[in-house]
Parts: structure tokens; C-alpha cells; sequence
């Protein structure tokens, strides 16, 4: 297994997560259609992937990204596109013939359909919401179950929330709905929707919850500890330099918030140390130095700050001085009363709950049981914040 710092991870490089397979497996054979619900960079998409890439008997997965679509029939396009190209279905000799002349008939001006690939033109636009319907009423699937993954969809929504306003955004959440219900063809198919930003906020915030309440949850979670060593030690093997379990405990305790991105983070920068100093084995002090590296990885941190910036004049600078308070101040919480004095003196009363509740499922912060303090949810994100943002 090797280091990855950013792609999916896919393959030998994929660590298994068997119990969050196991629940996406049953969540899918009950016949939802399901959202996967995890801040960046926790790893839906290399869960995607790997669902992709390792179809159950009776199922064909198709993976869409969406993230930069910014309207309906271009986001009908690409699902439509992925399905007629999807290599698992075309691989079928009976499958393939009915998939050329699908194309063909319900798209009488296509401008090629090879073997390889179904081409559009470029010239006639159809309505691909009517095309999806079409060609799941007459596609033959050989008894298998179409999996429509659609990465980043959250993103897609709200790309289209701000280039059309919140109706056109609402319209798609409607119409994907419509298509889950529509109970000529949804025998068929499951829809698997993901996001790094929240839908079920982004649909709060348009009164649209309605819309997706249909949809099962699976949320990813950070590694357990148990999990959190193992892919240590997966990683270990790949490489020529050993560390001691104490060691491995002790970065593990730094980073807290297990997600494989940030294992995978630190082990590139302890590779990085032992490259430099040739070393071949390493202790806890390599490893804090690899910590502070990690967060002078500016690129693998600013989309946090980025993102927000979809927040406007109040709000914004609400949001950012919650966060710089949090990672300034000595016991790095802040409490429910200071940031009910912050939204006073923003003039947000009426909407800051809501302001706070994004931030939480978003992944930026959490807060403990009784309500009362709130804290970043990752120390490394906390650190990046206080050096890079707060100062
Ligand atoms: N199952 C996994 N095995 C190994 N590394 C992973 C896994 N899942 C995530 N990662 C790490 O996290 C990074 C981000 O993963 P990704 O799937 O793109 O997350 P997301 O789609 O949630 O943003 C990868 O580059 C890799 O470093
Ligand atoms: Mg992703």
C-alpha cells in the first residue's frame, strides 16, 4: 500500500474499511437510495470508487462527478453519459448491442456510437432529464441493479443555487426525487448522492428538507483507533523505515481526529524526515516535527477557509471570528454565551443557530453533550487555522 496525499485512494492503495462497506452493501440492498454524508477529505470518494471498482453480483455501479455543474439538463447530461459508457454494463456482448441501439434510438441525430464510447453532438441539445427516463424504461440490465453514485452533488446544488437562485436548486432536487419515485423505472436504479458541504443543511437552508427525506444516511466516520493503526502498519510495509508502536500511539493522540487523509498526511512528511536524515527508524520527536510540517501544507487545508466564502458580509465574518476565537484562545473552546454575545453584536440573532449548525456539519467544529463549548473537530485543522487564518 502507498502513501496517497490527495487523490482517491483506489486499489492496493484503497485501506478497507469492512464495517462501512458492509453497512453502504445493506443500505443498497434494501433498495435506498442513499446519501453519504462526511466532511472533505474523510473519504467518500475512494469509497465510491471502490464500490466501482468492486460491483456485488447483480449490480452495475456508474460514478458521476457533478461537482462543477451548474445546471439541470448539463447534470441529466453526465449521468446520462456515464451510463451509456459505463464499462460494466458495455462489457456484455447482449448488453452492449442493446445499449448501441438504445442510443441510437433515443438519440436519432448521436454522432457516433463506437464500441468504445457514445459520442454527443454537438449540436442538438435534448432534455436529458426526458432521455434518463427513456432509456431506463427500455434498457435491458440482464437482472442487474444500476447504482448511480454522483459525487460532490451537494456542490452541484448549490452551484446552481447561485448561478439561477435557490428555485432552479430546489427544481433539481425535486426532479432527482420525482426520478426515485417514479415507479415506471425506479425498479432499475438507486441514486447515491455524496458532498463535502452538507445537503441536508443546504436543503434546510432552501425549506426543501421534503425533498430528500426519502434518502438513507450513511455517515463516514473517522477510523477507530484499531483501524488507525492498521493503516499505519499497512503503510509501514510499503516503506523501509520502522516505527514502535509507543510511537505510532503517540501520533495517532496528536492527530485525534482519525481520518486517513491526515495518517496519510503525516506518514508522507515522517517519510519526508527520514529521506533528509537517514533514518531508518522513527520516534515521537520526528513525528511532531512531521505535524508542524503538515500544517505548512497550505493546499491541503484552504479549501476549509475557501469554502466559506460563500458566506456574505455578517455572516462571514461571524463564522470566521467563532473559528479564530477557537483557535487562539488557551482551553481552544469557545463557549455557547460568547457566541451568543458574537451574534448580537453581528445583529444575527434570528440566524446564527443555523450559521453554527453548518459549521458543525460541515466538520469544522463539534460541540461537547451539554451544548455549552464548542471545539474544533481536527487539532491539525485547529493548528492550520491559528498560524494560517487567526494570525
Ligand atoms: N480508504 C482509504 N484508504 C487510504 N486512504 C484513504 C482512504 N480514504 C481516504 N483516504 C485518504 O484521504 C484522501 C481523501 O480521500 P477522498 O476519498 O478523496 O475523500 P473525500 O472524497 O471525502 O474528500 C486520499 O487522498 C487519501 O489520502
Ligand atoms: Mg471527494
Amino acid at each position: 500500500m502507498k502513501i496517497i496525499t490527495g487523490q482517491a485512494a483506489r486499489g492496493k492503495n484503497f485501506f478497507k474499511r469492512p464495517v462501512l462497506i458492509n453497512k453502504l452493501w445493506r443500505k443498497i440492498d434494501s433498495d435506498s437510495s442513499i446519501i453519504i454524508s462526511a466532511p472533505r477529505r474523510v473519504g467518500k470518494t475512494s469509497l465510491m470508487r471502490y464500490l466501482e471498482d468492486n460491483p456485488k453480483d447483480k449490480y452495475y455501479v456508474v460514478y458521476v462527478i457533478t461537482e462543477s455543474v451548474h445546471n439541470e439538463n448539463k447534470y441529466y447530461k453526465e449521468i446520462v453519459k456515464a451510463i451509456l459508457n459505463c464499462d460494466s454494463i458495455r462489457k456484455r456482448d447482449k448488453v452492449i448491442n442493446s445499449i448501441k441501439d438504445l442510443a441510437k434510438n433515443i438519440f436519432k441525430s448521436v454522432e457516433e456510437v463506437g464500441i468504445d464510447s457514445v459520442k454527443f453532438s454537438k449540436i442538438t441539445e435534448f432534455d436529458y432529464y426526458e432521455k434518463f427516463i427513456e432509456i431506463m424504461r427500455s434498457i435491458d440490465l440482464d437482472g442487474h441493479k444500476l447504482i448511480i453514485m454522483i459525487d460532490e452533488f451537494a456542490q452541484t446544488i448549490e452551484n446552481i443555487q447561485q448561478k439561477e437562485g435557490a428555485a432552479a436548486a430546489v427544481q433539481l432536487l425535486q426532479s432527482n426525487r420525482a426520478l426515485r419515485q417514479n415507479s415506471d423505472i425506479n425498479s432499475k436504479f438507486q441514486f447515491i448522492y455524496t458532498g463535502s458541504i452538507s445537503l441536508e443543511g443546504i436543503a434546510r437552508r432552501m425549506d426543501a428538507s421534503k425533498f430528500i427525506n426519502d434518502l438513507d444516511i450513511l455517515k463516514v466516520t473517522p477510523l477507530s483507533e484499531e483501524e488507525g493503526k492498521n493503516l499505519v502498519n499497512e503503510l509501514l510495509k510499503g516503506l523501509y523505515f520502522t516505527m514502535d508502536e509507543d510511537t505510532i500511539d503517540h501520533m495517532l493522540y496528536e492527530i485525534k481526529w482519525l481520518i486517513p487523509f491526515y495518517i496519510q498526511l503525516a506518514m508522507d512528511k515522517i517519510l519526508d524526515i527520514c529521506d533528509e536524515e537517514n533514518l531508518n527508524a522513527i520516534y515521537n520527536n520526528s513525528v511532531d516535527i512531521a505535524i508542524k510540517r503538515m500544517i505548512e501544507e497550505n493546499n491541503k487545508f484552504s479549501s476549509w477557509h475557501e469554502r466559506l466564502k460563500v458566506y456574505k458580509n455578517n455572516d462571514y465574518k461571524f463564522i470566521i471570528e467563532v473559528l479564530n476565537i477557537i483557535s487562539i484562545t488557551e482551553a481552544k473552546v469557545i463557549t455557547y454565551n460568547e457566541i451568543y454575545d458574537l451574534a448580537v453584536a453581528y445583529d444575527l440573532e434570528q440566524t446564527y443557530k443555523e450559521l453554527l449548525n453548518t459549521l458543525i456539519d460541515d466538520g469544522y467544529i463539534n460541540n461537547d453533550e451539554e451544548g455549552k463549548l464548542y471545539t474544533f473537530t481536527s487539532p491539525i485543522l485547529r493548528m492550520w487555522w491559528c498560524k494560517k487564518i487567526a494570525n
